[in-house]
């Protein structure tokens, strides 16, 4: 039987996501990659425990994660009834849709029809009675707005949902749908967008000062970038690496060209200097960006998980080390 460690709360750091009353621990285990049936489910359970004991209770999830789609949260619903029932309570765990799921009409996009049937799909496969967090997963340019926003109010307001997100909408769609949830009643609690180091587009256009001032929290997805900004295609492409996995089609080894490889080497450069490891700075870089609630980051073994928890331990960087940091990418 499985029995958390007592002094999981300890050293873990928890910031309230956005003005909301929600604090979620600064980095969240994502299910994206690796905790599907595409990996053994004894490492998946191994790694989402461990991350449980250490105080990271907040799980981000989708209806398409895992490899098949959809079993990643399947994985998470077994890990729940057998390891963490009696904590259901202690745990943030948040789903999506808005990507592709099933074929026909209404497994893809925005509408109503998709989102709340794909909700009831995702409780099914997590064995339980309501999500944390409910995110409209990407903006469909097909689907009015304020349908999207209705079917997420309504999740809310059934029950199935405590708190609603937005992921990938361009900045102006971003304030839109924020307002047309205002008029429903509801502030989202999390902004989750593509951010790293590599690719500060989104505070760039604004939408990351746009949250932190409305109030709603951010939490950036693959910040190193899916691995790149961790230093493991320096010299190559490892065989254990996600760049090196046929199944994976997101990472294309056509970016590892010279601008690439000069920003990196650069950064590698300054993390050597600085005594640290690139996979340290990159997260220390997110977590000292203003506005950013936490940083959610995937991992494909234990010992990934274990170094990240480590960093976080200590994760404050200087005025001058952030530009440093900064003016390498920009
Ligand atoms: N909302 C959205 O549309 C969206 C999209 C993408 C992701 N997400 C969320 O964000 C989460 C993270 O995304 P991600 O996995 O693409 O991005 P990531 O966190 O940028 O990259 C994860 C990869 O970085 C490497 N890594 C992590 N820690 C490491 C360490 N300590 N040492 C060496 N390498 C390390 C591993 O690569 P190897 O596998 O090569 O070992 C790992 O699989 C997802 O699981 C998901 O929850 C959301």
């Amino acid at each position: 039987m499985y029995n958390p460690a007592q002094d999981r709360y300890t050293n873990m750091k928890y910031r309230h996501a956005g003005t909301s009353g929600l604090k979620l621990p600064i980095i969240a285990l994502g299910f994206w990659h690796n905790f599907g049936d595409e990996h053994k489910y004894e490492m998946v359970r191994e790694m989402v425990l461990y991350a449980f004991d250490k105080g990271i209770v907040h799980f981000d999830l989708a209806n398409n994660y895992g490899l098949p789609d959809g079993s990643a949260e399947s994985n998470l619903g077994k890990i729940i009834k057998y390891d963490l029932k009696p904590y259901r309570d202690q745990l943030v765990i948040s789903t999506k849709a808005g990507f592709y799921m099933w074929p026909g009409p209404y497994g893809d996009g925005g509408s109503r029809k998709y989102l709340l049937s794909s909700l009831d799909q995702s409780l099914l496969r997590m064995g339980l009675d309501y999500v944390d967090i409910f995110y409209s997963h990407r903006y469909d340019p097909d689907t009015p707005l304020i349908e999207t926003m209705g079917a997420l109010a309504d999740a809310v307001r059934m029950g199935k949902a405590l708190y609603v997100g937005l992921s990938n909408y361009p900045d102006s769609k971003l304030k839109e749908a924020v307002s047309i949830l205002d008029g429903l009643g509801i502030k989202p609690v999390l902004y989750q967008p593509h951010y790293s180091l590599l690719d500060q587009g989104v505070r760039q256009e604004g939408s990351i000062e746009y949250c932190r001032k409305s109030g709603i929290g951010v939490i950036p997805f693959s910040i190193f970038n899916q691995g790149l900004l961790t230093g493991k295609y320096l010299t190559g492409i490892p065989k254990d690496s996600r760049m090196a996995d046929p199944r994976n089609p997101f990472l294309d080894k056509n970016q590892l060209n010279e601008t690439l490889n000069d920003k990196l080497t650069k950064f590698h450069e300054l993390a050597k200097t600085l005594d640290q490891s690139m996979t340290a700075l990159t997260l220390k870089a997110v977590l000292n960006e203003p506005g950013i609630t936490s940083a959610l980051v995937g991992v494909s073994r234990l010992e990934q998980l274990k170094e990240l928890v480590e960093i976080v331990h200590d994760y404050e960087l200087d005025d001058n080390t952030m530009k440093q940091i900064i003016d390498i990418f920009e």
